[in-house]
């Protein structure tokens, strides 16, 4: 154990015991909407004096709601509102464009937003909607912006990609990362390959900007009873069981709920507690660093290269930096879906699969 949080631990008591490592700090948060985990995060940030609190939202509405929840508690806390959509490139660069116009350098991103286990649908730019809301959208927006990161003055700056435990339902699908046009469209699979995606992302940013100072982590949250179960009959789902990319099944009874305080915890250790900066790279639950509870593939070096070129591939149809282009047409054509196939397994939930 690095610190003394537990797996009950709220996110204000973690922010009690972490407030000098949050005051006057810089953070942007995606995915603010009132009721999740990531305005819950910003609302206890809010309370231990940050500079100012980026809420990143796809919808106006939605920012403006979290700003007013968290002035009515703290009329002076220093909010700033940001329009993005995950699921559209456009919208992404153009965010990241006004992030890059701020006088204040981003001290800690903390790419929250996500979607899970939704029917079949594309982004805007034609990519599969997990893999696209959860991966390629906060991967694109983070490297645009990564030279505000960089800047930040006040020690290590910090990113965390918000993962989960259900990243163990799939690995990167490479040879078919859509599901083969949606003929085999399996929505918790979708969203297991993308949250293996955010766990991979952190480890090569951690790889690729250490001599830069950067810290990055990844992190489960917990069970926690959000809006992020819209998307399918929860008691259905619990009855159907779970199983993984190959047939597994899952222990269901295994289930660890949390409260939305307790489910926000593991964000604020991410983002803050000093006693992790020497595990750069790593994955979090229950507010400690437990890489052993990671499938190992998501936690590999030369996975986690392979994962950032596969998605440069797709974004830009080329590796920066390597000049021989390639066609992304395959790329695009092997993430586009034709027939949604409801297999609805439940995933969200925080089964412990011994590795
Ligand atoms: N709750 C759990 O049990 C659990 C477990 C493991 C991991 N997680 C992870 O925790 C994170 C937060 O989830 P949550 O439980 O707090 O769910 P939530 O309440 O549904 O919050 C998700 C946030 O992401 C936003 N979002 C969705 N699509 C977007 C898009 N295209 N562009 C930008 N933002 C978008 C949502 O905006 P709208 O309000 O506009 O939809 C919302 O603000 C997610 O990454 C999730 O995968 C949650």
């Amino acid at each position: 154990m690095t610190n003394q949080f537990t797996d009950q631990t709220t996110a204000e008591e973690v922010a009690d015991v972490l407030s000098n490592n949050i005051r006057g700090k810089t953070v942007l948060i995606t995915g603010a909407t009132i009721g999740g985990i990531g305005c819950e995060s910003a609302r206890v940030i809010c309370k231990n004096h940050p500079k100012l609190v980026i809420l990143a939202c796809r919808k106006q509405e939605s920012v403006q709601e979290a700003m007013d929840k968290i002035k009515a508690e703290f009329p002076n806390a220093p909010l700033r509102g940001l329009i993005l959509d995950l699921a559209s490139l456009k919208s992404v660069r153009k965010a990241a464009k006004e992030v890059n116009s701020y006088r204040e350098p981003i001290d800690v991103l903390i790419n929250n937003a996500g979607i899970m286990a939704p029917p079949y649908f594309k982004t805007e730019d034609g990519f599969e909607g997990q893999f696209g809301v959860n991966h390629l959208g906060p991967f694109e927006f983070t490297n645009l912006i990564m030279g505000r990161i960089l800047a930040s003055n006040t020690g290590a700056p910090r990113i965390v990609n918000v993962s989960s435990s259900v990243h163990w339902l799939c690995p990167i699908r490479y040879d078919d990362p859509g599901f083969s046009d949606g003929k085999v469209y399996n929505n918790f699979h979708a969203y297991g390959q993308s949250k293996t995606a955010n766990i991979l992302f952190s480890k090569e940013l951690s790889r690729r900007y250490k001599d830069q100072g950067l810290l990055a982590f990844s992190l489960h949250p917990g069970g926690v009873q959000t809006n992020l179960l819209r998307h399918f009959d929860i008691a259905q789902v619990l009855k159907d069981g779970v199983t993984d990319w190959k047939g597994n099944a899952f222990d269901l009874t295994a289930v660890k709920w949390k409260s939305l305080e307790a489910g926000s915890a593991t964000h604020i250790v991410a983002a803050f507690d000093p006693t992790i900066v020497d595990q750069n790279g790593s994955y979090l639950e229950d507010a400690q660093v437990h890489n052993e509870l990671a499938r190992p593939d998501a936690l590999d070096e030369e996975n986690a290269i392979k994962l950032w070129n596969f998605s440069e591939q797709l974004l830009h149809g080329k590796v920066r930096g390597i000049t021989k282009k390639r066609s992304m047409n395959w790329a695009k054509s092997s993430l586009n879906f034709s027939q949604p196939k409801m297999n609805p397994i439940v995933a969200f939930f925080s089964f412990k699969k011994k590795v």
